[in-house]
Order: structure tokens, then sequence, then C-alpha cells
């Protein structure tokens, strides 16, 4: 690709054309897109899939964010600088950063060989971590941070993970682990051991949920995280006097006096999580790592609900 941000280079990418479900995907080639004041165009090593993805792609967003067609999907993004907008010192070409690279609306997104990010999206990769794993921390690694960090949870607080074993519960119990909480996490059997491993005491979520945290927490919760939706109820009856909670997949927290929460691309986030990786405190468990033009069996295997791990699609390299 030449220098000058005039000429029609073009890239593969994964478009879609209108809403649907993953049938509506192809490769495709597209202009590489031209970089922006503040912004920073990185060559894609490694994307990750999130559930978001495939919502925003059957329209479930629509109402919320304009979208421009051809949409590119993906906000999940780990991958060298290629050039620099005007006012970005912070990067430099060569740089390997990740990034949370939502933007405000929806149209050229990291399933593709390059995206635009602004700066305050971006962040040094972590050095300990390849490049699939780094590009499985962004979106689900800022959402459990924030989620934590806005609650101020810390030392001495006992906390519950709704969804303990997704994407973003097994970010949420390592951070909750790091930031010196004790940690109940919810999850199906069969993920006990993994939960065990991060670092939680896992409890099966359904039926008598209520009785199972409360073993283990007689006097109640401090903080409770819900990475799933449809467990207020089970928030209100473990949550102590005072207690705060919050969720990222049910509105109806906040007239139960939570917060409901959409992770914010965030630069200082990603700082933090880097640092937690690189001290060996953050591990990115991978379900499935799939090529460009196999992103849509990559949506179809989230869709599912129920992955360990994060779902990448490589782009470029090894
Ligand atoms: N607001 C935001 O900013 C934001 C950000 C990220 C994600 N989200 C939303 O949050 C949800 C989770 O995202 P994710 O990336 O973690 O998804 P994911 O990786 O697909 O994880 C789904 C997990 O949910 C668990 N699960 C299903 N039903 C459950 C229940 N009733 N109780 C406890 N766990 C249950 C499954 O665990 P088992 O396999 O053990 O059953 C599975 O591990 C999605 O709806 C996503 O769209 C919102």
């Amino acid at each position: 690709m030449g220098d000058d941000q005039g000429e029609q280079a073009t890239m593969k990418a994964m478009t879609y054309e209108k809403y649907g479900a993953s049938d509506v995907l192809s490769l495709s080639e597209r202009p590489v897109p031209k970089v922006g004041p503040g912004e920073v165009l990185v060559r894609v090593r490694y994307a990750a899939v999130n559930p978001v993805d495939w919502k925003v792609m059957s329209g479930g967003l629509d109402g919320m964010m304009d979208t421009f067609f051809p949409v590119i999907p993906g906000w999940d993004v780990s991958g060298v600088v290629e050039r620099v907008g005007i006012d970005t010192p912070e990067f430099e070409p060569g740089d390997e950063v990740f990034a949370y690279a939502r933007k405000d609306y929806v149209h050229g997104g990291t399933f593709a060989e390059f995206v635009t990010v602004p700066v305050r999206a971006l962040a040094a990769k972590p050095r300990s971590l390849n490049w699939g794993e780094a590009a499985g921390i962004p979106l689900a690694g800022l959402t459990a941070y924030q989620t934590l960090t806005r609650l101020d949870t810390g030392s001495g607080d006992t906390v519950l993970v709704h969804g303990a074993s997704g994407g973003v519960g097994t970010f949420g119990v390592q951070i909750a682990r790091a930031l010196g909480a004790r940690v109940i996490g919810t999850a199906s059997e069969s993920n006990h051991d993994r939960l065990r491993d991060l670092g939680a005491e896992p409890v099966s979520y359904g039926d008598g949920l209520v009785d199972r945290v409360k073993a283990l927490a007689p006097e109640g919760v401090d903080v409770v995280v819900d990475y799933v939706g449809g467990v207020l109820d089970t928030t209100r009856a473990v949550l102590k006097d005072g207690g705060r909670h919050a969720s990222i997949a049910d509105p109806d927290v906040m007239a139960a006096g939570g917060q409901w929460m959409w992770a914010r691309p965030d630069a200082a986030g990603l700082r933090a999580l880097a640092a937690l990786a690189d001290e060996g405190k953050l591990r990115v468990p991978v379900a499935e790592t799939f090529d460009l033009e196999r992103t849509g069996e990559a949506f179809d295997l989230s869709r599912t609900g129920h992955v360990h791990g994060k779902i990448l699609v490589r782009v470029s390299g090894e």
C-alpha cells in the first residue's frame, strides 16, 4: 500500500449489505479506509468475535446506532500501526497495538485487512500475549474492568459474577481477583474446574442459585456483576444492604438501584488490562480460531451461547 491517501488501494474484508444471519456475510474487496485526524490505520493481525457482532448484523442495534452499508463487522483487534492521522503523537508506524475499535456508528470494523481506530480506543499490545490472545481482550476485558471499577470493587469485597465462564465473565473473575476480591461465579457444572483455575468459587445457575450463593456467603455479597441478564431477582436476594451492582445485559437493573453499562473505548483501561496480562494476572482462554473468510462460522459458534473462551479470527500472519 502506498503513502498517498488519495490512491484507491483495496483490502479484503468481510462485509454485509443488509441485516440478517451469517448468510449475509461475504468476503469482498473494499477501499482501505482513509485515516482521519486523531486516528491511526491498523494492519489487522487478529480480530475477535463478541455476541454484539451478530446482534448488530441482525439489526438488533438499529434503533441505537446509525448504520452505513456495506458494513464490515467487528470491534476487537490486534495489529500493527500502518499509518497515522493528524495529531496522533502517541503512535507511529510499526507500533504493535490492540484496540476496542467501536466507533459511534456502524460501518468499518475489524474483520478486514485494515481498520482505522481513534487513539482513545488504542493501546500498546501486551508483550506477553500472542496476537490472537491480545485481540481477545479489548471489548470483553474492558467491559469486565469498567463494571468492576465503577463499583469500586476491592480487597475485602465478596463479588458474585453472573456468567463467569463467558468471554466477559472469564475476565471479570480474574480482574476481581486481581483487585483483591473474593469471587463466586455462576456457570454450568462442566465449567466449574475452569472457574476454580481462574480463582473463583463456582456455583451452578438455575433453580436454587440463591441458596447456593448464601451457603458460600451467609452475610450476603458486596458486589454483583451480571454478564448474562435475567438474574435480577437473584442479585437482589444475595446482595448485602448497601451492596453495589451492575448489569451489561439487563436495563431493568437501573430501577433496582444498579448500573446499566455499555463498555466504552478507553485507552487507559486497555493499558491497565495489558499490565495485568504482562504481570501474569490475566489469561485469555481461546475457544477456536477461524480464518477471515470463515467469520460467519465464528459468529454461529458465538450464537450458541455456551462458548468457553474467546473466538478468534485470523486475518494475517501466524
Ligand atoms: N453492555 C456491554 O457493554 C456488553 C459487553 C459485552 C457483552 N455484552 C453482552 O453480555 C452477554 C455476555 O457476553 P459474552 O461475550 O461473555 O458472551 P459469551 O462469551 O457468549 O458467554 C456466554 C456465557 O453465558 C453463560 N450463561 C448462559 N446462560 C447463563 C445463565 N443463566 N447464568 C449464568 N451464565 C450463563 C454460558 O456459560 P455456560 O457455558 O457455563 O452455561 C456462557 O459461558 C451477551 O449478551 C453480550 O451481548 C454486553
